[in-house]
């Protein structure tokens, strides 16, 4: 399992880590996450961006209070894990939580109609297959007025030098024009591999800050360093 890993970690190496933050700016608010999702039925699922859109905008207005909105959205796989066995709460789901914590924004889960395999290798494969693909896996869950958020905290494990493909299907599937989105990725060497300059190119009209890694092992086993650079991160948001 090993050789797999250090062979992922290889393939991204040309990517190079991203990591700078921008300590001019500033964010903390009361901590009160609120987990704001719905689970939808696949059938349900809307996937479109013109048909999200308008979904969007039926949605019951709450503008007013879009100027200091956060949310933290994130996906994150339990199960076997590379390097800390097997998990019931994922490293990306720890970091989530923290920045939660000390940012009061709320929460939600991106969740895959059809989970990925608990199995490591399994996974490793089904996910090599997708990006190959540049699949659109179908999300079982709804963001609850996305519109209302002014800052996004985005964070992905590096799967395969990479943001899960489920990521791309999110990001496509909601409107960011104006907001600003905070990478944070978990990873087990290769870091943030460029992500954040995906994200550049897949949301133009959205400001993407330079974002943050954070090793698997760390998130789920060292909560005092994961505090420590959550409050790195969250300087990266803009001032209220
Ligand atoms: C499908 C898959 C692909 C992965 N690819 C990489 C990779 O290319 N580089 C890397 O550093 N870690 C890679 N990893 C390790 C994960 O990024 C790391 O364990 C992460 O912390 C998992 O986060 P999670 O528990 O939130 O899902 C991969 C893990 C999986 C399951």
């Amino acid at each position: 399992m090993r050789s797999l890993i250090m062979g992922m970690a290889s393939t991204v190496l040309a990517f190079g880590l991203m990591g700078c933050t921008n300590p001019s700016a500033s964010q903390a608010q009361t901590p009160n996450p609120q987990v704001v999702q719905t689970e939808t039925s696949p059938a349900k699922q809307n996937t479109d961006k013109t048909a999200t859109d308008k979904d969007v905008k039926a949605a019951p207005a709450n503008r007013e209070k879009s100027a200091q909105k956060s949310i933290v959205v994130y996906y994150s796989r339990t199960g076997e894990n590379y390097s800390v066995g097997n998990i019931t709460v994922g490293n990306t789901a720890k970091v989530a939580q923290e920045i939660a914590k000390q940012t009061g924004a709320d929460m939600y889960e991106i969740k895959p109609v059809k989970p990925y395999p608990a199995e490591y290798k399994k996974c490793t494969e089904v996910a090599q297959q997708e990006k190959e693909d540049n699949a659109r896996p179908q999300i079982a869950t709804t963001v609850e007025h996305f519109e209302q958020y002014s800052t996004v905290y985005l964070g992905y494990p590096n799967w395969w030098g990479d943001m899960p493909m489920i990521v791309y299907t999110f990001i496509e599937s909601q409107n960011f024009d104006g907001k600003t989105v905070i990478p944070f990725v978990t990873h087990e060497g290769s870091g943030l591999s460029g992500t954040p300059q995906k994200l550049r190119k897949a949301l133009p009209k959205a400001t993407v800050t330079d974002g943050i890694a954070i090793t698997g092992s760390t998130a789920q086993n060292k909560p005092d360093e994961v505090t420590k650079k959550v409050s790195e991160l969250i300087k990266q948001a803009p001032k209220d």
